[in-house]
């Protein structure tokens, strides 16, 4: 018997309560719908439910839609709609009809409210469910109980055909009931995609009936690593970890979302991330094993062998049952971080570069995908896969996910190439929402609920014809640090229906104040799961070197904070403008609404230095990601673990050289900077860090140098040298230069990141 770490099957039986029925009181007649509409007019009237109000549906399929609105409107207001026959009698009625004269998108809808009749008209079924959704977001509900809509001509459709959220269920996994409740809400806001990361290096979750050993092998780790896989050394927590979804699951779940207008995308990656599948069948690996599900969270050496032709049988009778599950025209066969490392010294894989004419390791990726995108196509679907695909050839059919940036998907739209947009600095909800210190281990970085927001899927880089390819945008849900639902839910709400506006809605239509308003009246729906409240949390950074900025993703809120230690309360200053640091010393900051405290206790430490704003000068330019201004370097905040909130400053594959110029000449006795050393950011220490003095910047002497960066992580290095007069100091630091073999992003470029010289 196997020690189950989360009973997850126990989970299977329960009801599932649905979402609808869950739905709290109005109080204001306002109409606050999300994603935001295309057109919203306001009339003058009220359209009032009743016991005699009827449901006119003509068709099958009007009708299907007729049941769900009633049964919600059971449930949310104790009515009894009426079914009308093929003509209404009532007073007041509700009129579903799809007629694809009036409205042409196929996900588009007009509903129109007036005092005797709510109608909605949708070119297909998609249109009506929509219509629906937007009709449930502006009914109100009377202390009494009373329902009513007020009238309006809402005209609506979605800017992009794939709006996605995408969840890994390797690292966690979630029961069914979990997944379905998470749909609802998912097709509350329009959402259409369900992107099921079912398979990774550190479990296998779909059954696949001619390969047993995947549910009894590659479904089970030993143990799971506990904490951040930055911090060193790895601790584990010497429990099986598990599970799987049945074929039964899996079916249900596709026709769950499929009734909800979701299609459910299935991913099964390859070459790369495939430990979980190799320890079940290890003749598959290029080195023949043996191995285990990984334990902890990284990129892997052992990947599927592309010289033999097993692997390609293996994935071809996988795809076959996958296919049979799932209807969507879209198969993702994953494609990302697929180290060349065996293949190199792979005979197989070294046969076979040669037998096909292929350049490199590369191609040889190339050759994999393209070889499985023709299975699939000869199945009659499509492939997705990650930007990596396009490295050494993109596949003739293939839709590019693109993920480490924009580049990949703009690099895709230009060759005529869909692309669906989810690159993680802006749409990953594994990064942290909040800059508290005391917030739950995500994976890493800050994407705040207002960043997902601003978000636009369409770069600039494109012309018009290009952005065509752009089907759309999603968000990924990694779920390393999410060990149970509770805290997916703080990850993925509200960001998601940020980003469901994001995808839905015109970017010159985009208002976040007027957002955020929406989403307070949201809140009624959103209390079956435990969304995070961050929005309210206070965050800040140094503005012109000198002036430090607090910013709350709530602008009408105050922000009243101390300089003193204290912690800040009513009575605290309140923040109307970027403060002025002087001394070293801890900033506390937090936000208040009509007088009450809203978010948590922010915290920042300035280091103030002789050093702090004066002018540096850099030989070489940052790189766009890690750049932010010059000042970055000396405006007296340190860079935290948080590597992408601008205080890092990175070189991707260069050197730093920079010059302070202090202005006039100071005795100094001490320097320093801090260097971040995240390999599995593929962030390396230097080979070499240099300080160097001058009076006059013109002649420099060497006081100190290190080879040595002990720590993953922050160094903040900091040495006391002999005191000397000097104007100019240079700092040298050398990149790694090419990442090492065996390591995260072997080959490519080494990002040297430096943030706050100290100069005492
Ligand atoms: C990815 O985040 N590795 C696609
Ligand atoms: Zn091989």
């Amino acid at each position: 018997m196997k020690l189950f770490k989360y009973r997850f099957f126990a989970f299977l039986n329960l009801v599932v309560l649905q979402f609808v029925s869950l739905y709290g009181f109005a109080q204001e007649q306002h109409i606050g719908i999300i994603p935001k509409p295309v057109s919203v007019e306001k009339r003058t009237g009220t359209f009032n439910f009743s016991s005699e109000t009827e449901v006119l549906a003509k068709t099958k399929q009007e009708m299907a839609f007729a049941v769900f609105i009633k049964s919600y409107l059971k449930e949310f207001g104790r009515i009894d709609l009426k079914s009308a026959g093929s003509s209404v009698s009532a007073k007041n009625n509700l009129y579903l009809e799809i007629d694809s004269t009036k409205i042409t998108n196929p996900e588009g809808y007009i509903l129109e409210v007036s005092a005797s009749q709510i109608k909605i008209t949708g070119a297909d079924g998609s249109g009506i469910f929509y219509g629906l959704q937007s009709l449930m977001q502006i009914i109100h509900k009377s202390e009494k109980g009373a329902l009513s809509v007020p009238a309006c001509k809402i005209i609506d459709y979605p800017v992009f055909s794939y709006r996605g959220m995408h969840l890994d269920v390797s690292r966690n996994m979630f029961s069914t009931g979990t997944i379905k409740k998470w749909l609802d809400i998912l097709s509350f806001y329009k959402i259409n995609t369900f992107h099921w990361h079912l398979t990774d290096d550190q479990g296998w979750r779909i059954e696949i009936k001619k390969y047993p050993q995947l549910q009894q092998t590659a479904a089970w780790r030993s143990e799971t690593l506990i904490g951040h896989k930055r911090t060193e050394p790895h601790l584990f927590d010497g429990l099986e970890y598990g599970g799987y979804y049945s074929q039964k699951d899996i079916r249900e779940v596709v026709a769950y979302a499929a009734e909800r207008k979701i299609t459910v995308i299935p991913e099964i990656e390859m070459p790369g991330h495939a430990l979980a599948a190799l320890s079940a069948y290890p003749g598959l690996g290029c080195v023949g094993g043996p191995y285990q599900p990984a334990r902890y969270w990284g990129v892997f050496d052992d990947v599927f062998c592309a010289g033999n032709d097993k692997t390609f049988e293996f994935i071809e009778g996988v795809l076959d049952e996958v296919i049979d599950l799932f209807p969507s025209k879209y198969i993702h066969i994953g494609g990302d971080e697929c180290p060349k490392t065996r293949w190199k010294v792979c005979p197989k894989c070294q046969k076979r570069i040669k037998d096909e004419n292929l350049k490199d390791e590369h191609e040889l990726q190339s050759y994999f995908i393209r070889r499985v995108e023709k299975y699939v196509e000869s199945k009659g679907r499509k492939i997705i896969g990650w930007d990596e695909i396009l490295e050494g050839g993109i596949s003739p059919g293939a839709t590019i996910m693109s993920w480490r940036g924009e580049e990949g998907g703009i690099a895709a739209a230009k060759l005529k190439h869909n692309v669906i947009m989810t690159p993680e600095k802006f749409v990953y909800l594994d990064y942290y929402q909040s800059r508290q210190k005391s917030e739950q281990i995500a994976a890493g970085g800050f994407t705040p609920l207002s960043k997902i927001y601003e978000y636009n899927p369409l770069p600039p880089a494109l012309n018009e014809d290009e952005k065509k390819y752009i089907l759309g945008v999603q968000a990924n849900v990694w779920s390393e640090y999410l060990p149970d639902a509770q805290k997916a839910e703080y990850m993925i709400f509200p960001r998601i229906i940020a980003l469901a506006e994001v995808a839905w809605s015109k970017n010159q239509q985009k208002d976040y104040p007027d957002f955020l308003n929406r989403l307070d009246g949201q809140s009624r729906f959103l209390k079956q799961v435990n969304y995070a409240k961050s929005d309210y949390d206070v965050y800040g950074s140094m503005r012109d070197g000198t002036r430090y900025e607090l910013k709350s993703d709530r602008p009408n809120t105050e922000i009243r904070y101390t300089l003193d230690g204290t912690y800040p309360n009513s009575k605290s200053a309140v923040y109307d403008k970027p403060l002025a640091i002087p001394n070293s010393g801890n900033l506390k900051a937090t936000s208040f609404f009509k007088g009450k405290q809203q978010g948590n206790v922010f915290e920042q430490h300035f280091e103030i230095s002789l050093a702090t704003g004066k002018t540096v000068l850099l030989k070489d330019l940052p790189s766009a990601n890690y750049g932010v201004g010059k000042q970055t370097l000396v405006n007296g905040v340190e860079g935290t673990y948080l590597y992408n909130t601008g205080e890092w400053m990175g070189f991707s594959g260069k050197d730093l050289e920079a010059v302070v110029d202090l202005g006039s000449s100071k005795l100094i006795t001490e320097v320093g900077i801090g260097i971040l050393k995240y390999h599995w950011q593929k962030m390396w220490e230097p080979e070499r860090l240099t300080f160097e003095l001058s009076v006059d910047g013109k002649n420099y002497q060497q006081v100190y140098q290190l080879l040595d960066f002990p720590v993953e992580g922050i160094n903040r290095v900091r040495q006391k040298i002999n005191p000397m007069a000097a104007r100019y100091i240079r700092i040298k630091a050398i990149n790694k230069g090419i990442i090492p073999k065996g390591e995260y992003g072997a080959g490519g470029n080494a990002w040297l990141m430096a943030d706050e010289i100290i100069v005492n």
